[in-house]
């Protein structure tokens, strides 16, 4: 029997009616039915703008609710420097020119050495030249009693980079001034060479005395006519001693960043503990102790080595970290690094200070910040101790060219 019509209403529209409200027992949709819905979409209410629902946000889902692992990062793009490191098959200059080659700004690395080193760099440079790294590594040799500016066109034409730990330890019994007037000599042959093939790069100057050869290199520099930002030395050693050395801190130590001024050797390294925020925490009592600790580290390394050598791999990891970042940041990647350069933060004409290295070398030279009573009664005793030892340096510019 079938249903009375709906009074109003003709039977087929009825039936069409019922239709739309009745989706097939069989496929939960009739054809018709979907036609129907498609053919009279229903009318929503006008609403005034102000009253309209505003659109849900979608939610985006995460990669893992789509189950899909985490996206692989973007490779960054990376330089593509000329590195050398003069001396570079030596204590020091082995293990920095590994750390340097195994650095993705690095695509060619030259390893320069005297005939005399303890091996030679084009054997250093064979076995860097296996790592499964870009950096192209080139071995040069110069004979004893020769010029670098006579035989180093190739090996420095073209480079951004050029770390010198080339020249001799301290031996017993050898003062200050004879060290610095033989490694002087050896850091001014390369420093000329550098001015006349690759006068744009930065030069890290390890060989000692730092803060007597930094000051007569940069005047030098400055004579010739170039830049003498150009040449910083490398501190960094005493920053990454500094960071060590508080350790105990609850604080792994590459989140401490001690940084440290003045100059490169015994009292001259003043560690600003109270400018990092964890040593800051160190009783007021317990810092003079860390401050010896950090200026005596040389020494300790010596005494462990029971004299046969000195401090090669910590220096060798500190000359990388100061040259990589030099690297970073002409690459566009801004890094601050404590450096010992020209300076004009307090009286003397050299200082440790903090530099921001950038896409030219030093962009910019930080200003020391705030010292704690201590810190400022350590800092004239620095400046006494630094202002003679620059003063060494720029006599010898004063009496030498490049
Ligand atoms: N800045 C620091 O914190 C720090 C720390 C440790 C040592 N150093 C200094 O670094 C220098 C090197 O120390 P090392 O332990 O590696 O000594 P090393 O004797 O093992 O190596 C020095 C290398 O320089 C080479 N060399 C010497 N004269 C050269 C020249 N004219 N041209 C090219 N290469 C030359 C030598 O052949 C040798 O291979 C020394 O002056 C040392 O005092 C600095």
């Amino acid at each position: 029997m079938t249903a009375p019509p709906t009074p109003g209403r003709s039977s087929a529209s009825t039936t069409r009616a019922r239709t739309r409200r009745r989706p097939s027992r069989r496929t939960g949709t009739s054809a018709r039915w979907r036609r129907a819905r498609r053919a009279r979409p229903r009318r929503r209410p006008r609403l005034s703008p102000r009253l309209r629902p505003r659109p849900r946000p979608r939610r985006r889902r995460s990669r893992r609710a789509k189950g899909k692992g985490p996206r692989a990062k973007e490779p960054r793009k990376t330089g593509e420097f000329k590195v050398c490191v003069c001396g570079g098959a030596g204590g020091i200059g082995q293990p920095l020119c590994l750390l340097m080659a195994m650095d993705p700004n690095v695509k060619e690395l030259c390893v320069f050495d005297l005939n005399v080193a303890m091996v030679p760099a084009q054997g250093v440079a064979t076995d860097l030249g296996h790592l499964e790294k870009k950096a192209a590594v080139k071995g040069y040799v110069m004979e004893v009693g020769q010029k670098p500016v006579d035989n180093l066109e190739e090996c420095l034409t073209g480079c951004h980079l050029v770390l010198i730990p080339a020249g001799m330890p301290r031996k017993p019994g050898q003062t200050r001034d004879d060290l610095f007037k033989i490694n002087a000599d050896i850091a001014k042959g390369i420093v000329e060479a550098c001015a006349k093939y690759c006068p744009d790069a930065m030069l890290g100057m390890i060989v000692n005395p730092v803060n007597s050869v930094v000051p007569a290199m940069a005047e030098l520099y400055k004579k010739k006519g170039l830049d003498p930002m150009k040449i910083v030395g490398i501190t960094t050693l005493d920053v990454v001693r500094a960071n060590k050395f508080v350790v105990r801190l609850p604080a792994p130590p590459d989140r401490v960043n001690v940084p440290v001024i003045g100059g490169h050797a015994g009292t001259t390294i003043l560690p600003l503990f109270s400018q990092d925020k964890h040593a800051k925490t160190i009783d007021a009592e317990k810092i003079p102790d860390l401050d010896k600790h950090v200026q005596d580290a040389g020494t300790d390394v010596v005494n462990a080595k029971n004299g046969k050598g000195s401090a090669t791999l910590s220096m060798a990891y500190a000359g990388a970290r100061l040259g990589k970042s030099v690297l970073a940041g002409l690459a566009g990647q801004r890094r601050t690094e404590c450096a010992y350069c020209k300076s004009e933060i307090t009286d003397l004409p050299y200082f440790a200070q903090k530099v921001v290295f950038g896409k030219e070398g030093i962009s910019k030279v930080l200003p020391l910040g705030e010292l704690n009573e201590y810190e400022t009664k350590r800092l004239e005793e620095v400046k006494v101790q630094l202002k003679g030892e620059i003063e060494s340096g720029l006599k010898y510019a004063e009496e030498n060219s490049l």
